[in-house]
């Protein structure tokens, strides 16, 4: 009797500890096991609706066990950030609307608020890298010009702040067409992206109506995804967008978008027209017209010495063949003549000469040129 119930104890103490001993060890190597097999499981599961209910318990499990796994990732980033030493540039300082003085200043002002020469962050030539991190690209600011040297002053000083805020690598190139014939805006965009990446190497380029001035700091003047409008809610026109096909202003494009659509058409002489076309192009060429939302895609345009050119008279004959002239009308068909490329303070001044015996259309407009420095 004694010993059976002594061996009976026995054989309850040994199945106590072989029970506790269970309750200890299993659930220990289930989490092991479950944390080595807990990603290809989650994302086999993932398309299974009835396994969530399964799983959930590992998702806990693994929560449990942080541990393993933070100690992991911050020894990987230091690992990663240790040699590189910088990071990518993100703009810090925006604060969304902007002031705008549109008091005309001289540009002896602008250039000693502004420019390196005078201990501010502008170098020669307009350009600007931040410091202290890498900028994500190389960005080119072109500006189509004649005849502006006022909303050229309002410009420089209300958008150098802005872009270096933005964290650009950048340099704002002023591209002027010589002579006193039709303004050919289209043209001097290309003249601009071409002649800029004989400078460096440009991956982003924005193409900015010079009397267009930015009310919000947000909105970024960066690489697009895809070709985009920048300039979407204007005071001009009363806040509204114009039409759905849009694209005057102020346009963003990667390098190889650009190349990709050819760059603009060069045949239209006179106001109008080559932004339409350039649109057609963008959607010819594969992409979608992207913008920013109203509240972030705002500019006031200046009003104040505005001289708009003589509308193109064959603006609308040209956009009927916008796709079919595309591949061998734009940047690979432009002819001019750089006369001038001077770096002042503020901006990379770059004086061309179109070839105007090649307008189809001719039609001389009473505009005289800039003789005197800007
Ligand atoms: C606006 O610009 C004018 C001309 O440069 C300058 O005198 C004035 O102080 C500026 N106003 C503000 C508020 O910055
Ligand atoms: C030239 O300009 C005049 C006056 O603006 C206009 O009536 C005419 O249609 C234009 N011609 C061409 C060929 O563009
Ligand atoms: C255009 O410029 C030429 C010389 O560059 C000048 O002779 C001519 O008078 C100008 N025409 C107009 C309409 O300003
Ligand atoms: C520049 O444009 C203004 C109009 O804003 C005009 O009065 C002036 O004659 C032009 N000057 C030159 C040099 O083209």
């Amino acid at each position: 009797m004694i010993m059976s119930r002594r061996r009976l104890l026995l054989v309850w103490a040994i199945l106590f500890t072989v029970v506790v001993l269970a309750c200890i060890y299993l659930p220990y190597q289930a989490t092991n096991s479950k944390d080595r097999f807990v990603i290809p499981t989650q994302s086999k599961y993932n398309h299974h609706q009835d396994i969530p209910t399964r799983t959930s318990p590992t998702y806990e499990v693994h929560l449990k066990k942080p541990t393993t796994t933070q100690s992991t990732t911050p020894s990987k980033k230091t690992t990663t950030a240790g040699p590189t030493k910088l990071k990518l540039c993100e703009p810090e300082l925006l604060v969304g609307a902007v002031y705008c003085n549109k008091t005309v200043p001289q540009m002896q002002e602008v250039v000693e608020q502004l420019s390196s020469d005078y201990d501010g962050l502008v170098k020669k030539g307009g350009a600007f890298t931040p410091t202290g991190c890498i900028a994500k690209n190389k960005l080119a600011i072109i500006i189509p010009y004649r005849n502006r040297s006022q909303h050229l002053r309002i410009f420089l000083r209300h958008m150098h702040p802005i872009m270096q805020r933005q964290m650009h690598d950048y340099r704002i190139f002023v591209v002027e067409q010589a002579g006193n014939y039709s303004f050919n805006r289209a043209q001097l965009i290309n003249i601009g992206f071409l002649e800029a990446l004989k400078i460096s190497d440009y991956q982003c380029f924005v193409f900015h109506d010079v009397d267009h001035i930015l009310e919000n700091d947000q909105n970024d003047y960066g690489c697009p995804e895809s070709p985009k409008l920048l300039g979407v809610s204007v005071d001009r026109f009363n806040r509204r967008f114009p039409y759905q096909k849009y694209f005057g202003g102020v346009g963003a494009f990667s390098k190889d978008q650009f190349e990709k659509m050819n760059g603009y058409s060069n045949l239209f002489w006179g106001w109008g027209g080559e932004d339409d076309d350039a649109y057609n192009r963008i959607r010819a060429a594969g992409y979608s017209l992207t913008r920013p939302r109203a509240n972030i895609g705002r500019y006031m345009m200046l009003k104040e010495h505005h001289f708009r050119d003589k509308p193109g008279g064959n603006r609308y004959m040209l956009l009927k063949t916008s796709t079919k002239r595309m591949y061998t009308d734009g940047l690979n068909s432009v002819k001019y003549k750089v006369l001038k490329i001077t770096e002042f303070p503020l901006f990379t001044h770059i004086l061309a000469k179109l070839f105007e015996e090649l307008d189809v259309m001719p039609n001389i407009t009473s505009t005289s040129t800039i003789t005197a420095p800007i």
